[in-house]
């Protein structure tokens, strides 16, 4: 037997408990894994509290992340022991995922953990660092340089805004963080290496076809408003990362960035990237990250305090990451 958070429906609501479940339960998969821990992300919150259609079929065990050791594998490239972790494919959406002490996976989705990792620091990143990271990349790809100017990071206190705030500050970049929360959380980000907070409020006004020139590179993890309003803000040939949709899915701009400053806008998934670009995003995030990131804006709860932290997701009320101890 082992226990798992396990999510149901009645009457078109998501209900949330933990329970105990035996081995014969668990899905297909030709990789079985202990999970060690798992973590929260907004994408969580939304399945664990109902608010979004994430899942798939019901009864699930959520949890987007989680890092453990093979318990068995009928798979060549994993053997009992093996440390890996998994982020994304579906998990924890269409198939039993993280928040339990056992899973069953398909080996496609696994990554060794990352030389230099230790489980806990893998699953403070999990998702959210990873696809800070992914972000970052993808500025630096497009020649997005700390000599090009400041870059903007926005929903800068979640999982995905603090990684990318301390990378790109930790690559050299004059970063700029926009918040809800500058009173909470000024004085954070100002320690991951932010130069500039920004209220939010700023960026909620409806931005003009084009506004002045500040950013050389964005990172948003927003969308909507404060999305358009820093695509009209960004530099001659900038680029803007774009991830999220925790302020909304929809996108008022024009084509004007576009078309008069050349300026690009990059999508970024990290559910379905592949294996090669997984593995160089976690060992990119081994030398960058530091030991300050883990301290200052990580914090560990048992799956019993899981449901009022996934409430908390959804309303923007957690900064930083938060781990799931099996
Ligand atoms: N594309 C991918 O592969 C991928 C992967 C991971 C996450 N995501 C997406 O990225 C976003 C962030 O994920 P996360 O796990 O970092 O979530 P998170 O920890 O909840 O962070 C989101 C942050 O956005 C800000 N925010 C919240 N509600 C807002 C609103 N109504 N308007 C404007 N800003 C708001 C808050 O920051 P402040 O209080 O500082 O403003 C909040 O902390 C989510 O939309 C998630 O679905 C996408």
């Amino acid at each position: 037997m082992f226990k798992a958070l396990v999510l149901e429906q009645q009457d078109n609501r998501t209900l949330s408990s933990i329970q105990q479940l035996d081995e014969s339960q668990l899905p297909e998969g030709n990789v079985t894994v202990k999970v060690d821990y798992s973590s929260l992300n907004y994408k969580d919150g939304l399945a664990i509290t109902g608010k979004g259609k994430i899942v798939r079929n019901f009864p699930m065990v959520p949890g987007i992340d989680l890092v453990g050791e093979v318990l068995e594998s009928a798979d060549e490239r994993y053997q009992a022991g093996d440390k890996v972790v998994l982020t994304g494919w579906g998990v924890g959406e269409g198939h039993w995922g993280g928040m339990a002490e056992k899973a069953r996976l398909n080996a496609d989705w696994l990554v060794p953990l990352a030389e230099g990792l230790s489980k806990e620091n893998a699953m403070m990143i999990g998702t959210a660092g990873l696809t800070g990271m992914l972000c970052v990349q993808a500025l630096l790809d497009a020649g997005i340089a700390p000599d090009r100017g400041p870059v903007l990071v926005t929903g800068a206190s979640g999982g995905v805004g603090s990684v990318a705030v301390t990378l790109l500050a930790k690559l050299g970049f004059e970063v700029a963080a926009l918040t809800g929360r500058v009173e909470e959380n000024g004085p954070l980000l100002e320690a991951l290496g932010a130069k500039q907070i920004i209220a939010r409020e700023v960026f909620e006004e409806p931005a003009r076809a084009l506004e002045k020139q500040i950013w050389a590179g964005v990172v948003d993890t927003v969308g909507s408003k404060v999305l358009a309003k820093a695509l009209a803000q960004v530099d001659y040939d900038g680029a803007v990362a774009a991830c999220g949709l925790a302020g909304g899915f929809d996108l008022p701009t024009t084509v004007m960035p576009f078309i008069l400053r050349g300026v690009k806008l990059l999508g970024v998934d990290s559910v379905m990237c592949p294996f090669e670009k997984r593995q160089q995003a976690w060992a990119k995030l081994v030398e960058l990250l530091p030991a300050s990131y883990y301290e200052q804006a990580c914090r560990t709860v048992a799956l019993e305090d899981v449901a009022e932290c996934a409430e908390a997701i959804t309303k923007g009320q957690v900064t930083g990451r938060v781990m799931i101890k099996l």
